[in-house]
This record gives structure tokens, C-alpha cells and sequence, in this order.
């Protein structure tokens, strides 16, 4: 079994999505053809996780695992922790703790959409490193919702701050984290913030501290999104709708991903499809098995 395990947060209130998140989990929201949560299951697949731990509300953990269940159909597995108030992202790993221990941790936030050509070797990269952490970069607008890493002259990481009111940087840092087995140490050993939260921020200024923080820019190439609030789960979603027309290839499909990382083979895959497709979905599915060759989009 791989050294890496897979957290998915997954939990909150989705207060600033009311009333969609009345009744339904944030993460289970379609974000165009796809429930939220399949994009950063599929980006971290992609980086060649197999073992996942979802963290959600007990509310929605029933349904999370009716949609996803144990994995295995897509060469993985999943189980699934509660976390019964928002204790911030960083609580995840001591809610995780027996999962995790003694395993380095690729984080993700349900939240967060992730997509482009160079986020393979970036995640494929983040993976090779087994000791310290790596966390990304990438330039937005306006930094002040994210935690943001602010870089020296040399690009070496200075400081990161939590949602700064001035921020003295651009660079946001997106929910895709890759720590060593100590953050579990680490995350046991930080207090909570002002918000009464465990920040992941804090977490990762610990690494900062230690000389043990990597941070990549993600560039250009890579487009990163989240459905935090209406607007950006409407934009998230017309961007989906547009690269998937475009190119006739759907992103964050776990199917299409767990074949191409070889988590499954073509037979399994075969028994992924209905024999009589009616959806969209079964005929996307049915159209990779007839491309040539597969393992090469
Ligand atoms: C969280 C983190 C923040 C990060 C952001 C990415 O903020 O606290 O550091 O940049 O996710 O989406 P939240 O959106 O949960 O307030």
C-alpha cells in the first residue's frame, strides 16, 4: 500500500451557499455534469493517490457514502470520519489520526477545482518529496479570502498569513497540500485561532519554521477554481461546460482517471458502463473505451 493517504475536507455548513446547503452538503453540489467533490477526489487520483479519507459533516456522510462508496470500483479505497462542528481544516488530520499515522498526507479541499496540463507533474513531483511539505502558489486578484505565502527576492517563502486585510503578496495558496507523516505532530500540537478554528495556515507555517516548506507556483497553465460562494460555483461550472464542449473530454471523471492511472484495467472498466447507456455520462464513458489510443489524451 502507498506511504500517501488522501484527506478530503468536506464539511462546514456551506453558510455562504444558503439556502442550496439547507438540506444538501456543499460538496455534493453539481458543479455542471459532476457532484463537487469528484474534482478534488480525481486531482488528487491523478497524482497517483489511492487511499482516501473523507471528512464531513454527520450529517452528510450517509450520502457521501451512497455516491462514492468504498472506492473499490475505481481501484481505491475511501472511508469516511466525522467531524461534528466546523473545527477548521487542520482538525482533520487528528480526526484522521489512526488512518494517517505514520503515512505522509495529501490534502485537498472538497471545494477546490483544479485543472490544466503541467497539474500532473506538479502533483507527481509534490509526491516524489517524502519529507517536508509542499504547497502551491498561484496569483489571483484579490488575496484577502485565502492564506497567501509571501515570497523574498530569491522566491524563497518568508511568511504566510491567513486572509490578510493588506496583503504585502498576490500568491494565494489553493486547498492542495503534501505534508511528511509529521503533520499529524504538528497538527496536534497548534491551538486554535481567533475563529476558534484549527487553520491549515498555521500548520503550514510550522513547516515555514522548520525550513521544510516548498512552495510551487502553479502558473499559468493551471486553472484553479472553487465553489465558495453562488457566483463562483456558477463560473465553475460554465468553465466546466466550456472545456468539456470544447474537447469533447469531461474533467474530474473517476472513472476515466482511475483507468488511465492504471488503478483499474479495461475489463473493470468495461463493468463500469451500463450495456444500454441513456445518459450522457454511460455514452462518455462508453466513447473512451472506442477512442485509440486510450492512454495517450
Ligand atoms: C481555506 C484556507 C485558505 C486557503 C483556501 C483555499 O479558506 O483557510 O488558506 O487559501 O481555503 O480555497 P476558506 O475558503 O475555507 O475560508
Amino acid at each position: 500500500m502507498s506511504k500517501w493517504k488522501g484527506i478530503i475536507v468536506a464539511g462546514g455548513s456551506g453558510s455562504r451557499l444558503f439556502p442550496l446547503t439547507h438540506v444538501v452538503n456543499k460538496h455534493l453540489l453539481p458543479v455542471y455534469d459532476k457532484p463537487m467533490i469528484y474534482y478534488p477526489l480525481t486531482t488528487l487520483m491523478l497524482g497517483g493517490v489511492r487511499d482516501f479519507v473523507i471528512v464531513s459533516n454527520p450529517q452528510a456522510l450517509d450520502q457521501m457514502s451512497t455516491l462514492l462508496g468504498d472506492g473499490k470500483r475505481w481501484g481505491i479505497t475511501i472511508v469516511y470520519r466525522s467531524q461534528d462542528r466546523p473545527g477548521g481544516i487542520a482538525e482533520c488530520f487528528r480526526i484522521a489520526a489512526n488512518d494517517i499515522k505514520g503515512c505522509n498526507v495529501a490534502l485537498a479541499l472538497g471545494d477546490n477545482i483544479f485543472f490544466g496540463a503541467g497539474l500532473p507533474r506538479l502533483l507527481l513531483e509534490a509526491m516524489a518529496q517524502e519529507s517536508g511539505a509542499t504547497v502551491f502558489g498561484y496569483e489571483v486578484a484579490d488575496p484577502s479570502a485565502y492564506g497567501v505565502v509571501v515570497l523574498d527576492d530569491g522566491g524563497r517563502a518568508i511568511d504566510i498569513e491567513e486572509k490578510p486585510r493588506n496583503s504585502r503578496s498576490r500568491l494565494a495558496i489553493p486547498g492542495l497540500y503534501f505534508y511528511d507523516e509529521r503533520v499529524l505532530q504538528i497538527s496536534n500540537e497548534i491551538g486554535p485561532s481567533a475563529r476558534g478554528e484549527l487553520e491549515i495556515t498555521d500548520v503550514n507555517r510550522r513547516y515555514l519554521a522548520m525550513g521544510d516548506l516548498r512552495v510551487r507556483l502553479f502558473g499559468r497553465g493551471v486553472a484553479w477554481l472553487d465553489g465558495g460562494t453562488h457566483r463562483d460555483l456558477f463560473e465553475a461550472a460554465q468553465f466546466v461546460k466550456v472545456v468539456e464542449e470544447r474537447t469533447g473530454l469531461k474533467i474530474a471523471c473517476p472513472e476515466e482517471v482511475a483507468l488511465r492511472m492504471k488503478f483499474i484495467d479495461q475489463s473493470a472498466f468495461e463493468r463500469l458502463i451500463d450495456p444500454n447507456p441513456k445518459t450522457e455520462y454511460q455514452l462518455y464513458l462508453r466513447s473512451l473505451l472506442e477512442a485509440s489510443p486510450l492512454t495517450e489524451r
